[in-house]
């Protein structure tokens, strides 16, 4: 599989993956710039950018609403789009309480509650579970003929894959019926149960204060209704994650860590029956087989451009010209080394992008890494 068939091959959505700080946001947002450049219309759905890339594509502010990106100053096919949005997890919570409740008297009820406000703020902290949120909605619309997602730095790497799933457990009906429904009074084990239970509650309302009890069950009992609701999308989700519309592209650096959380990726992505697009290793240090010596290419120069200087400044710039070299060999020898390892696991394409001078925070940096993404060098690591 190349790149080219995971953006344009009937997928409607991309989803990328890896460590912190690899290039994810960089990489998802080349590829939609390059989708939208082949005439599609896509969204890239982004969760906190780079400040100077936010600024370039000209998201300037955090806020549920897409964005279309400025695309005159690059080669656009008819008809291709590229939008943007960046994840507000606050907002995107509350618009899917708005959005499930049966009434708006019940949705500003659960807003309005103490318990719900608590709970948002853990939840909606919960970037990776907010993002797998709107993407069923933004995919479900079928606004796109793309989306890509770009995926926050997972502190535990799996958290993204159970995200999904999280509120609905959090909601297990047997928990809710717990606290609705007291076990009646039937026979010796019914009324224990329910000395249990009288217990339990007399402890929580000490603990916690009676106002607190009563928010939490006034807050349930909105909640009951919506459960199924909850469950239902979590399963659509993981659908939609498990359908041939979905590839996973992994991106990782050219380090340890990184390459072993790609690794751990892999693997997941794999038992869950997952759609492999590919993996990029990004910020690859390119250094040919060449070995150059400071010393004969430009001993000479330096000495006659310093002969106003020290007699010892020349010859200690050019000892440092070649102790960069040989660090910069040895590295991009270490590289390699890790590039094999991604090889053996990965499946799809594997891409290398280069370090590249500076950061990429532009449209023109950004359509230079879709240019190398798309070239079709990459190799193909499908057995
Ligand atoms: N190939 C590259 N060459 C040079 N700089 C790069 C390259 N790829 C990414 N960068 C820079 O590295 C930084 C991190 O990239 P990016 O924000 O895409 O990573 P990320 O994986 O999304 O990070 P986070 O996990 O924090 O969200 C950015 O400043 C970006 O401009
Ligand atoms: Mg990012």
């Amino acid at each position: 599989m190349t790149p080219r068939q995971v953006v344009l091959d009937g997928r409607r959505l991309v989803v990328c993956v890896g460590s912190g700080g690899v290039g994810k946001t960089t990489s998802a947002a080349s590829m939609g710039l390059w989708a939208a450049m082949q005439g599609k219309k896509v969204l890239v759905l982004t969760i906190d950018p780079a400040r100077r890339l936010a600024n370039s594509l000209g998201l300037t502010e955090f806020g549920n609403d897409e964005r279309r990106i400025d695309l005159s100053d690059v080669d656009v096919v008819d008809g291709g789009q590229l939008w943007a949005m960046m994840l507000d997890t606050q907002t995107t919570f509350n618009e899917l309480i708005v959005q499930m409740a049966p009434n708006q008297e019940t949705a500003q009820r659960i807003l309005d509650n103490p318990i719900y406000q608590t709970m948002s703020d853990t939840f909606a902290g919960s970037q990776e579970y907010m993002a797998a949120e709107k993407l069923h909605d933004v995919v479900s619309t079928g606004r796109y003929d793309l989306v890509v997602l770009d995926t926050p730095p997972v502190k535990n790497a799996l958290d993204f894959f159970e995200a999904p799933g999280r509120l609905s457990r959090f909601f297990d009906r047997q928990v809710i019926s717990w606290f609705l429904n007291p076990p009646k009074r039937t026979g010796l084990l019914g009324s224990l149960k329910q000395g249990t239970s009288t217990v339990i509650w007399k402890m929580l309302g000490y603990v916690f204060g009676h106002d607190f009890l009563e928010d939490l069950s006034d807050f349930l009992l909105l909640f009951q209704d919506m459960y199924e609701g909850f469950r239902e999308r979590h399963q659509m989700v993981l659908k939609l994650f498990r359908s041939q519309e979905c590839s996973f592209v992994t991106v990782c650096a050219p380090t340890e860590p990184s390459v072993e959380v790609a690794g751990f990726f892999s693997k997941e992505l794999s038992q869950r029956s997952y759609s492999r697009g590919g993996t990029v290793v990004n910020q690859v240090h390119l250094c040919g087989d060449v070995v150059l010596d400071p010393q004969v290419l430009l001993g000479e120069q330096a000495k006659e451009l310093s002969q106003d200087l020290q007699d010892w400044t020349a010859a200690s710039l050019v000892a440092r010209l070649g102790a960069a070299h040989r660090r910069l060999r040895a590295l991009a020898a270490g590289e390699r080394l890790l590039i094999q390892k991604v090889q053996s696991f990965s499946s799809g394409f594997l891409l290398e992008i280069p370090r590249l001078e500076g950061e990429v925070n532009d449209l023109k940096g950004l359509a230079r890494i879709a240019s190398i993404l798309f070239d079709d060098a990459s190799v193909s690591t499908d057995s």
